[in-house]
């Protein structure tokens, strides 16, 4: 379970964060101007395929993981062990109760930067 929740995580990182520019800067040949926003997307760091092999497969028992989905460095999130308590008892109590289920159509997801899934079409006996 820790595994595939970490990778949970990874694949659908659900936040996205952005700043304000602060000093001019140059970062792979950017330039970044002071006062300009910059989105930092947590999602597509967690698809790169230079830190995740198979990056955009989900593999539940995947043993690196070093993923950013809760952001890096002096922001990062406080909440992340909260979140990770929540999600296990969330995935547990489902499985619980729904232990065969298979997807029926496609899944739609609501956009911004917040993210998660929307319809989510099942079926189960
Ligand atoms: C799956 C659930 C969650 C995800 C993916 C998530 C993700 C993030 C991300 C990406 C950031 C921004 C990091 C940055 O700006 O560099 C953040 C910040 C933060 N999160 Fe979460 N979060 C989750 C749940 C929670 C929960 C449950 C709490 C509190 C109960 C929480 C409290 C916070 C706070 C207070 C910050 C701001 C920290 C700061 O600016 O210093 N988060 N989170």
């Amino acid at each position: 379970m820790p595994t595939a929740i970490e990778e949970f995580l990874r694949a659908y990182s659900p936040v996205t964060m952005a700043r304000e520019v602060a000093n001019e800067t140059q970062i792979n040949g950017c330039t970044f101007k002071a006062g300009e926003m910059v989105l930092l997307s947590f999602p597509a760091a967690n698809r790169d395929p230079e830190m995740f092999a198979d990056a955009d497969k989900v593999i539940i028992d995947r043993k690196e993981n070093r993923h950013a989905a809760f952001g890096l460095g002096i922001h990062r999130c406080v909440g992340s062990n909260l979140a990770r308590l929540e999600m296990t008892v969330a995935v547990e109590e489902f499985l619980k109760r729904i232990p065969e289920f298979r997807l029926t159509g496609p899944v739609t997801w609501s956009e911004g930067s917040v993210r998660g899934p929307r319809k989510l079409p099942l079926t189960f006996a």
